[in-house]
């Protein structure tokens, strides 16, 4: 028994942005980037929202339209599903949560909606969560058949959706962060199954990021608040563990100390990242997330027909895969044409798994992924 994936579809934005664009504007180039990252093309969201991308891969993984893959092949029932998690960083709106969009757009009656923000690693974490609220509400389930009382919502379905405009959050004259990443959205149908093994194990961990390596502040405008001493009146800052509440001079000073670039940055709301400390960190995390997940489901890393890693640098995968001693044919590389797409990428490289023919009936795969925060996980399931 167990959470089975029976569907599964990505979206994409029309606008393709190549290297050689951005080299119009940043100083940068194609062999640069190309060499570095192995990013060719990423994808950037003009008119799309959050809400359109994510809409389009659910509706590819409920086989309501065309281009994802469905295990049945049938277009599934929207009253049957009873979850839906979204996982990213740059919803439309705060409240309602994008999964809460999401639900309503698609029409889904029954579905419990919410958010959930574990950066790049969103969507490990987001199938983990569903897998468990379906798991328990299994075990509620026989209690019941049983003569027992229900304790918590029925649930069989869930739908799992990463879905990112991530270029609304990049600073467009940083090259350092504007070159790797882009907009998408993929997504994943789960249905609890008494006779299918479906999601095998899970393994996930948070490391603290106490050098700030990857963060994305949030601006709190205090102007409107009447009693607010005029010093304050030029809003509140907050950036992992540091809270500027305080008159410009302060600020200032404070600029003076941090480095203007960061308090610059931090006010806009950008991400900011220190790209070789991720590195680092995202070599090792992807390793232990791999090595962990297979013990606790005791197939063995040979076994794994194939490996689908976050999508945030081609080298961290040849990194991971010598790391882990196995041939990097093993992994799914979709970055050439998408960049890194945070929440939505192991499911938009999932789609392309499954689209390519390369997931078969009954093969292990193994989900790995890395983010701020810092997150780490993996994810095994039998296809
Ligand atoms: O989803 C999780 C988030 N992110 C990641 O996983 C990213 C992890 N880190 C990385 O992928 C890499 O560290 C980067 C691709 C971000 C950077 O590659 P790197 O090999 O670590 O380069 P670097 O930061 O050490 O920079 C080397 C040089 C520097 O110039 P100097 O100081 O040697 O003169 C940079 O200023 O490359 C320069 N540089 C660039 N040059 C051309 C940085 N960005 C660019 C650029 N084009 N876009």
């Amino acid at each position: 028994m167990g959470s089975r994936i029976i569907g599964c579809g990505k979206a994409l934005p029309q606008r393709v942005v190549s290297n050689d664009d951005l080299a119009e504007f940043v100083d940068t180039s194609d062999e640069w980037i190309y060499t570095r990252t192995g990013i060719k093309n990423r994808r950037i969201a003009i008119e799309e929202t959050t809400t359109d991308l994510g809409c389009e891969a659910a509706e590819k993984a409920l086989g309501r339209i065309e281009g994802g893959w469905c295990l049945d092949g049938e277009t599934i029932d929207p009253a049957s599903i009873d979850l839906l998690i979204c996982m990213t960083i740059s919803p439309d709106m705060v409240v309602p949560s994008q999964a809460a969009l999401l639900k309503a757009r698609l029409g889904l009656p029954n579905a419990v909606a919410f958010d959930l923000n574990a950066a790049c690693a969103g969507c490990i974490y987001g199938l983990d969560v569903a897998s468990s609220m379906l798991e328990l509400s299994a075990f509620d389930g026989r209690r019941v058949a049983d003569g027992g009382r229900r304790t918590r919502n029925a649930m069989k379905r869930a739908l799992v959706v990463g879905s990112e405009r991530l270029t609304r959050l990049v600073d467009w004259t940083d090259r350092g962060t504007c070159v790797l990443f882009g907009d998408g959205a993929g997504a994943v149908l789960l249905e609890w199954r008494d006779d299918d093994p479906g999601i095998l194990a899970s393994f996930l961990k948070n490391t603290d990021d106490v050098d700030d390596v990857l963060v994305t502040p949030n601006f709190f405008d205090m102007s409107t608040f009447p009693f607010a001493p005029a010093a304050t009146a030029r809003g509140e800052l907050s950036c992992a563990g540091m809270r500027i509440d305080a008159p410009d001079e302060t600020v200032a000073a404070l600029r003076a100390q941090q480095g203007g670039e960061v308090l610059e940055a931090m006010e806009s709301a950008f991400i900011i990242m220190q790209g070789q400390a991720v590195f680092k960190f995202a070599t090792s995390a992807m390793t232990e997330a791999a090595q962990a997940v297979c013990e606790r489901a005791d197939v063995p890393l040979s076994a794994v027909k194939c490996i689908v890693p976050h999508q945030a640098n081609e080298r961290i995968i040849r990194y991971a895969a010598k790391k882990l001693g196995v041939s990097e044919d093993l992994f799914q590389v979709s970055i050439a044409e998408v960049g890194n797409t945070s929440a939505s990428s192991v499911l938009m490289a999932l789609a392309d798994a499954y689209a390519s023919g390369r997931i078969e009936e009954d093969d292990p795969v193994l989900l790995v992924g890395f983010g701020g925060g810092l997150t780490a996980g993996a994810i095994l399931f039998q296809a």
